[in-house]
């Protein structure tokens, strides 16, 4: 299995150095109930904007509900599809565009709702597994497929699993998930005290 490294500029803890987006997915290893629920438990402890929890994840997880799950995957573009089958679990991440509190849009929503699934990515590194999210989906399939308000953004699909071999990967899948991880440079996207001030 491969391990990719972020070359980084200073140390960083190895939960985020080492995430990566595979695509090697063991299809025989199905997760635990136990396993899942740890990973949803990462994201509820997420902070978020009034303390409002605004995402909302429809689990589709192949060792209990194989139907919801096989209804994510038909959700993928094919190009997903064809490597994504083969992770045990899929979720479905959305949001709820309003504030509990008092019916206001949220503005905020999609925000917490990606910190939300960044936590459940690094719980699920920290487990041994690894995740893909996608965005390549179909949104009006989906949203009929699980029942998806109108007015709740459908932001991703990830799939979550522990990689195994390559070997189903086509040529160039295959080259992808071992090349080296890149960015762009730091002072390209985080700035000194003002808004394209190269930081560093
Ligand atoms: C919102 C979002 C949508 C993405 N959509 C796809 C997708 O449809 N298919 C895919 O193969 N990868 C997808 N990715 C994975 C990215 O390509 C990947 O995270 C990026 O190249 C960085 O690689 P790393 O996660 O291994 O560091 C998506 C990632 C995010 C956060």
């Amino acid at each position: 299995m491969t391990t990719k490294h972020a070359d980084t500029a200073a140390p960083i803890h190895d939960l985020m150095a080492t995430r990566w987006s595979g695509r090697a997915f063991d299809g025989s290893r199905l997760l635990a109930a136990e396993q899942v629920t740890a990973l949803l438990e990462a994201a509820r402890w997420s902070p978020s904007c009034y303390g409002d929890q605004p995402w909302r994840f429809v689990v589709c997880d192949k060792a209990r509900d194989a139907g919801a799950w096989q209804a994510a995957v038909d959700c993928l573009v094919p190009f997903n599809a064809g490597w994504a089958q083969h992770a045990p679990l899929l979720v479905v991440i959305c949001a709820d565009p309003k504030f509990g509190h008092n019916g206001a849009d949220n503005r905020w929503a999609a925000y917490d709702t990606g910190a939300a699934t960044l936590a459940l990515c690094l719980q699920a590194n920290a487990m041994g597994m690894s995740t893909h999210q996608m965005g390549g989906f179909d949104e009006a399939k989906t949203r009929a497929a699980f029942g998806i308000p109108a007015d709740a953004p459908i932001m991703a699909i990830v799939a979550v699993g522990y990689l195994g071999s390559d070997a189903g990967l086509d040529a160039e899948l295959r080259e992808r998930e071992h090349a080296a991880r890149a960015r762009k440079p730091l002072g390209e996207t985080f700035f000194a005290g003002g808004w394209g001030k190269a930081y560093v």
